[in-house]
């Protein structure tokens, strides 16, 4: 409970923390990409979150300004743009208002004094905490693959040619720094960041709580050069046949074949020379897995990770559905019903495994290529942060044996490409209500 004082005296409680990330800086410093990626972090962490971009509500009345739209001599542009604004801010107070928002992100270019002083008046009228998180970026480099990658595409410019619009962006960028203020002395009562030319610097200036730190530690994480993650499940296992969960048993003759197969399918996949390096869990059927890998003259590095061991099935480690079914039939509906909070007894839900993985997903926002052997849980996990999947779905997720998978963020969203090794694997995928025995794999066995 977060009890705020009015300016009449009474007390104001709310039961938690209230953000709004206010995203500020020049056109093409990522501002966008950064709201989306802190907004579906946040969402992995089961924390409320929502990006108001006020870009998207200026489209309603000007869908394709040239840049003189954006002169603050161009008077109608101004009010325009103030309106889009303010539409933004009374849907954010409408979302924290009706009880559900916690961490709203503010979207849009904020690049003076007067329009980041009107945004922590209103967040303060509402007793919302204010998170001022600016992006300067000086690298003529980076700016122009910013405008050519995702400028050039934007419904701004929809059906118009490419070098037009690039050369129209670059004149809204200059109409911008003609006003645009950073965040200075005159601030420092504000809480905000700064990411210097992609995070190279970062300034912190007062960070009020444990949730601002988070997203702050967070955003000094990111990077943007281009990099792919693979997934793979480990082998099949002697457990995978018996149709037992949990357990640390040893790759079945078929997952060894795959564990050997291994390197050429991820060679198939990386397509260059890049060096990967290779996480497992600390159980043995993935490092089984990985052994040719990092014994590959590539000469990858490995590490192993006790957070990326399975999810614990607690009591029923060892069981097949069937015998849990019959030994713990209440938990067993329990956790059809509900399979991303259901907790196993003694052991975990997918909830508890996401939290475990808060600092895998942080070291990988800092890493390059790396592939990842781990088990069906903890790869849907991993899969749902990249993929935005949600947790009424992502417990259910089919996840194939003997697959690779590889994801590469783009700017925005992830793209994804499976590789198969065509090495047959039984299917330990169950779905809601069956207890079926894992089964030979549709696919493998074609
Ligand atoms: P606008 O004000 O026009 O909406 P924006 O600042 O929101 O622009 P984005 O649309 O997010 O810009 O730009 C995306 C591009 O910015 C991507 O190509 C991404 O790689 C790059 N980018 C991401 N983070 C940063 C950063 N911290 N500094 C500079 N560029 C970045
Ligand atoms: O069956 C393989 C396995 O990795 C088990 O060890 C684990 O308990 C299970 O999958 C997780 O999948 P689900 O959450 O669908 O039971």
């Amino acid at each position: 409970m977060v009890t705020y004082q009015k300016a009449n005296g009474k007390g104001v409680t709310v039961d938690h923390t209230r953000i709004c990330v206010v995203m500020v800086g020049l056109p093409a410093r990522g501002k966008s990409l950064i709201a989306q990626k802190v907004v579906r972090y946040l969402a992995w962490l089961s924390i409320p979150a929502k990006a108001f971009n006020v870009g998207s509500y200026r489209r309603n009345d000007t869908p394709n300004p040239t840049a003189d739209f954006f002169d603050t001599g161009n008077k109608e542009g101004e009010r325009l743009r103030h309106a889009a604004a303010e539409a933004a801010v009374a849907d954010m107070m409408k979302w924290f208002d009706s009880g559900e928002g916690v961490i709203a992100v503010l979207d849009a270019t904020n690049s003076t004094k007067d329009r980041r002083r009107w945004v922590h008046q209103r967040c303060e009228a509402n007793h919302i905490e204010t998170l001022y998180v600016e992006s300067k970026c000086d690298n003529e480099d980076i700016i122009m693959s910013n405008i050519l990658e995702v400028k050039t595409t934007s419904p701004d410019y929809k059906g118009q040619d490419p070098e037009i619009a690039a050369r129209d962006f670059r004149n809204r960028i200059r109409n911008y720094e003609k006003v645009y203020q950073t965040i200075d002395e005159d601030e420092k009562d504000l809480t905000y960041v700064k990411l210097i030319n992609v995070g190279r610097q970062v300034v912190v200036n007062q960070i009020r709580d444990y949730l601002q730190s988070r997203v702050v530690y967070y955003l000094m994480n990111l990077h943007i050069k281009p990099r792919s993650i693979w997934l793979s499940r480990h082998g099949e296992s002697e457990f995978n046949l018996l149709g037992r969960i949990g357990g640390d048993a040893d790759l079945s003759a078929r997952g060894d074949l795959y564990a050997r197969e291994l390197p050429a399918v991820v060679d198939r996949s990386v397509g260059d020379d890049r060096q990967l390096t290779i996480w497992t869990s600390t159980l043995s059927r993935t490092i089984q897995t990985a052994r040719f890998l990092a014994n590959s003259p590539k000469g990858y590095d490995k590490l192993e990770w006790k957070a990326l061991d399975e999810l614990d099935s607690g009591v029923c480690d060892g069981l097949t559905y069937a015998e849990i079914e019959a030994q713990y039939p209440e938990d067993f509906r329990a956790r059809d019903d509900d399979k991303y909070n259901y907790r196993y007894r003694g052991g975990e839900s997918y909830r508890d495994v996401v939290i475990r993985l808060e600092p895998i997903i942080m070291e990988l926002e800092r890493s390059e290529n790396i592939i990842i052997v781990t088990h069906q849980a903890v790869l849907r996990c991993i899969y749902a942060y990249y993929m935005n999947v949600p947790q009424e779905k992502s417990p259910w997720m089919e996840v194939p044996l003997h697959t690779v998978i590889k994801l590469t963020p783009r700017a925005y969203g992830t793209l994804e490409e499976r590789f198969k090794a065509n090495i047959p694997a039984v299917s330990t995928f169950r779905e809601k209500g069956s207890v079926a025995k894992h089964q030979e794999s549709k696919e493998s066995s074609l």
